[in-house]
């Protein structure tokens, strides 16, 4: 199983980077209940405070760049893929290689897409069980529907994010959507829903 977890951060300058709220936690957990429920573990990570889970091999990258360099290295042979990274969807598209001073009331910072690893694993030809996540702040199921399509994904864990909600929290609610299926796995500990969502996958790769 290879997961991915954690923010990425996209440099501006030597000391700036483009991040966002992501704590790591739910990757963190999915690849502990992975683990524990016997799988072989690679685990990629952006920058997070959290302990490597027992028995799991840790990949630590910064940006989405790296993260996808180091999935592609590693994909080969995986039969399941989680996408619980938050990769950033831009990046500068020309970093500083200098401290950027103040000078000028207003600068504007060009942005570029950066490669999206999910759908780029589910369109391989050894294409492994691909699981995404998405996170919301409104028509949570309607956008999670059409990222399980245009992605072409296996199951979706999609959850509602906001003030207080998922970011950076303990707890986590999902609705996991598959072509023709819809499960809740009730507000809960990572932990628990990690368990939930590796059990719901497990049955799948049955
Ligand atoms: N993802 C990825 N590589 C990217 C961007 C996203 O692998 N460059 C994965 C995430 O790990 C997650 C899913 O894609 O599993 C999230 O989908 P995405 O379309 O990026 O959601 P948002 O960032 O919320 O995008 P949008 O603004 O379109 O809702």
């Amino acid at each position: 199983v290879l997961v991915t977890a954690g923010p990425t951060r996209e440099r501006i300058d030597p000391v700036r980077y483009l991040s966002n709220r992501s704590s790591g936690k739910m990757g963190f957990a999915i690849a502990a209940a992975a683990r524990a429920a016997g799988a072989e573990v690679i685990l990629v990570t952006g920058p997070v405070q959290l302990a490597t889970p027992a028995g799991v091999r840790r990949i630590d990258v910064e940006s989405a760049a790296d993260m996808f360099a180091a999935v592609e290295r590693e994909v080969a042979g995986i039969d399941v893929f989680v996408a619980a990274a938050a990769v950033a969807d831009y990046r500068p598209v020309t970093p500083s290689p200098r401290k950027i001073k103040k000078s000028a009331a207003r600068i504007d910072l060009a942005l570029e897409r950066t490669t999206d690893i999910l759908a780029s694993v589910a369109a391989r030809d050894d294409r492994p069980f691909v699981v995404g996540f998405a996170a919301e702040t409104d028509d949570v199921e309607g956008y999670a529907r059409a990222k399980l399509q245009a992605k072409r994904l296996d199951l979706i864990a999609a959850n509602e994010v906001g003030d207080g909600k998922a970011f950076d929290q303990d707890d986590n609610a999902l609705i996991v959507l598959s072509q023709d299926e819809r499960i809740e796995i009730p507000h809960a500990s990572k932990i628990e829903v990690a368990r939930r969502l590796v059990a719901l996958i497990a049955a799948r790769m049955r």
